[in-house]
């Protein structure tokens, strides 16, 4: 296949960047699309010219690194997909892509499709430790669970953190993502002691990094690779308030 490609570069965040053209002759349909990128930076590099720098890790769908807007859409045009799980038989021959960085406030350029996505690994800090006692593995049934809720612990601990949520919505929130993590703790047992401090430092967390507000159009669940569920935000709302009001009544009395 013939596939033209519109790139955003950026040689960091100081300066303007652009869209580039390339073209790329012989794409194999099989190819991943992060293999198409490898093959155009190993034409860049044999004629001398800067690669496109883009971050990537496991190529498995897993570790959540491979963030790109591909024809305006987070990770492209398959659903619950990543970028590096996408192929090139999900275009035509001679196509144009159009490949932006998931850039945000919260998100600066490092360098072309590189962004920085520390403001997540900063939310997740502020969530602090879970209270699990060392020592011998605990007798399995001492701690009952339902099953309800540990399939939905399990969902929501299937974020990757990719940041795709916050790139979809209008106001670069990254209330599904921090919701997520909320819920794969506080619906289990082992994790729910600290929730109301979490939930607390958490979304303050949130608000400190420059991410914006909520406003439910639903349009993160939509893009999410993995299908996180808005019901996480409802529940992280809930928490939220739950806890205020009971820090409200402590520091009255
Ligand atoms: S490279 Fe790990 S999810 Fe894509």
């Amino acid at each position: 296949m013939k596939i033209n490609l519109k790139i955003w570069r950026q040689k960091n965040s100081q300066t303007k960047g652009g869209f580039v053209d390339y073209t790329l002759d012989n794409v194999n349909k099989d190819m991943s699309f992060l293999e198409m990128l490898d093959v155009l930076n190993l034409k860049l590099t044999k004629k001398g010219e800067r690669p496109v720098e883009f971050d990537h890790d496991c190529r498995e769908g897993i570790c959540g690194q491979c963030g790109m807007i591909i024809n305006g859409i987070a990770h492209g045009p398959l659903k619950n997909t990543t970028t590096c799980q996408l192929h090139m038989r999900s275009f035509k021959d001679g196509d144009t892509i159009y490949i932006e960085p998931f850039e945000a406030a919260a998100f600066p350029i490092i360098r072309d499709l590189k962004v920085d996505r520390s403001s997540l690994d900063h939310i997740i800090q502020a969530g602090g430790y879970v209270s699990v006692n060392t020592g011998q593995a605990p007798e399995a049934n001492s701690i009952p669970t339902s099953h309800d809720e540990a399939e939905a612990a399990f969902d929501a601990a299937a974020c990757i953190g990719c940041g795709a949520c916050v790139v979809t919505c209008k106001n670069y929130s990254a209330a599904l993502f921090t919701s997520a993590k909320i819920s794969h703790l506080e619906l289990l047992p082992q994790g729910r002691k600290e929730t109301s401090t979490r939930v607390v430092n958490m979304v303050n967390q949130m608000e400190i990094e420059g991410f914006g507000h909520c406003t439910n159009t639903e349009a993160c669940q939509v893009e999410c690779p993995q299908d996180i569920s808005v019901l996480n935000i409802a529940r992280m709302n809930f928490e939220y308030n739950k806890a205020k009001i009971l820090q409200r009544k402590s520091s009255s009395k």
